[in-house]
C-alpha cells in the first residue's frame, strides 16, 4: 500500500512541475515574440508599456487581437482608422467605458463603467501606437 501511495504522489508531482514549466515556458515565448514584433522603439515607450498592461489587465483581449480581427477589431485596424490626437483618445475612452457599436459591424462592445478615464485613455494611447 505504502509503495502504491508513493508511485502516486511521484506521479502527481511529475506531473504538477511538467505541467507548470510548459505553461511558464509558453508565456515567456509569448512575452518575447510581443517585444520582437514591437520593435525596440515602441516598447521603451512608457504610453506603449503603461497601455499594455492595462489592457492586458482587463477583459480587452478577450475579444480584441493585436493584428487580427477577433470579435472586435485588430487594435492594429484601429490605429490605422483614427489619428493619434487628444480628440480621438477622448473619444475611443468614452466608447470603452460606455460601449458602442456601428463602427466596425453589428456586434456591439460591452461598456466598462468599472474602469477609471485614465486608465482607459492609457489604453487608447497603446492601441493608436500600433500603427503600421
Ligand atoms: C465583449 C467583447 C469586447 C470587449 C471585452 C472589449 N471590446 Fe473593444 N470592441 C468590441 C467590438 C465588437 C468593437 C466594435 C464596435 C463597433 O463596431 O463600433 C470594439 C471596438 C473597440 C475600439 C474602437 C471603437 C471605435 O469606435 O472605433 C477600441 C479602441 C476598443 N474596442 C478597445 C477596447 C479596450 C481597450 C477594451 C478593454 C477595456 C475592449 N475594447 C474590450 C468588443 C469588445
Amino acid at each position: 500500500m505504502k509503495k502504491v501511495l508513493f508511485i502516486l504522489t511521484t506521479a502527481v508531482i511529475v506531473m504538477a512541475c511538467g505541467g507548470g514549466s510548459t505553461e511558464a515556458g509558453k508565456a515567456a515565448d509569448g512575452a518575447k515574440e510581443a517585444t520582437a514584433s514591437a520593435g525596440n522603439s515602441l516598447s521603451d515607450n512608457p504610453d506603449y508599456q503603461k497601455g499594455l498592461a492595462l489592457v492586458a489587465g482587463s477583459d480587452c483581449l478577450t475579444c480584441h487581437k493585436t493584428s487580427e480581427k477577433n470579435i472586435g477589431p485588430a487594435y492594429k485596424d484601429v490605429a490605422a482608422k483614427y489619428e493619434n490626437t487628444e480628440a480621438n483618445i477622448k473619444m475611443l475612452a468614452e466608447k470603452i467605458m460606455k460601449g458602442g457599436s456601428g463602427n466596425w459591424g453589428a456586434i456591439p462592445m460591452t461598456p466598462h463603467p468599472q474602469l477609471k478615464q485614465e486608465d482607459v485613455e492609457q489604453m487608447v494611447k497603446y492601441v493608436l501606437l500600433l500603427k503600421k
